[in-house]
């Protein structure tokens, strides 16, 4: 597979043409923004790290069940990947309530709800990715209610598969983010990356934040946590 030129890059990560139409490249860096790109560093290593995390968790959902962009590793920083349309949505599912939520409305972080709350975010940098609903969505017209179905039950499917494996890592999955996109062929897939950059990872027995919060909230040992996230997951 050859690299060709670089079709997009964001905040963490490139994303390369292929020679095949169907495949791209996503290079991972070790850049860090958080607060809409208020707050920048580099967390050396990071890239490397979440590449193999992101790695491990998307080949797990794909061999139980969950269709994804993810084809294999080729190297330390660099996964290939099918090519998709991302649907300019971010879906946030929480267990246990913490972040943005917590704040938004003054809800201790900690508290486990009663359910499970799945967020739609509509991913617009001058808008600040605003928090919407099933309804706004489908008027913006980026998405169907029936495309919101399938992404719903895939994203409940993920919960629980992601639930149960960190669980047995001694990892509570507070909370993640996932973006979904569209094949050639037009099925629907989990894309993007899962790492400690876009999920809540906490101790089981002290709670300790293992994720990019410990960046956020500079509670500092960035690095350590990504490597301890990674060493259990390998373990
Ligand atoms: P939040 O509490 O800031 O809404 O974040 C909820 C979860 O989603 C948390 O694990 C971080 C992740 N997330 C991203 O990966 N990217 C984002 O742009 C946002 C808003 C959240």
């Amino acid at each position: 597979m050859e690299k060709r030129e670089l079709l997009y890059e964001g905040k963490a990560k490139q994303i390369f043409l292929t020679d095949d139409p169907d495949c791209i490249i996503i290079h991972y860096k070790d850049d860090a923004t958080a607060y809409n790109n208020v707050k920048k560093a580099i967390i050396e290593a990071k890239g490397l790290i979440n590449n193999q995390i992101s790695a491990i968790v998307f080949e797990y959902l794909g061999k139980n069940g969950i269709p994804t962009h993810f084809i294999k590793q080729l190297n330390e920083r660099d996964q290939l990947c099918r090519r998709v349309k991302i649907f300019p949505l971010e879906f946030v599912v929480r267990n246990i309530i913490a972040g943005s939520m917590a704040k938004r409305l003054n809800i201790p972080e900690g508290t486990k709800p009663s359910n499970t709350i799945i967020d739609i975010c509509y991913k617009n940098e001058e808008l600040g990715d605003p928090l919407i609903n099933n309804d706004h969505a489908v008027a913006l017209g980026v998405v169907t209610y029936g495309e919101l179905d399938e992404i719903f039950a895939i994203a409940r499917k993920v919960n629980e598969l992601l639930t149960d494996l960190f669980k047995k890592h001694g990892i509570t999955l507070v909370d993640f983010k996932m973006e979904f996109g569209r094949t050639s062929d037009g099925q629907i897939v989990l894309a993007d990356e899962i790492s400690p950059d876009t999920c809540r990872f906490w101790d089981s027995e002290t709670n300790e934040k293992l994720d990019k919060d410990r960046f956020r909230r500079d509670l500092g040992k960035v690095r350590e946590a990504y490597e301890e996230i990674l060493h259990r997951l390998t373990k």
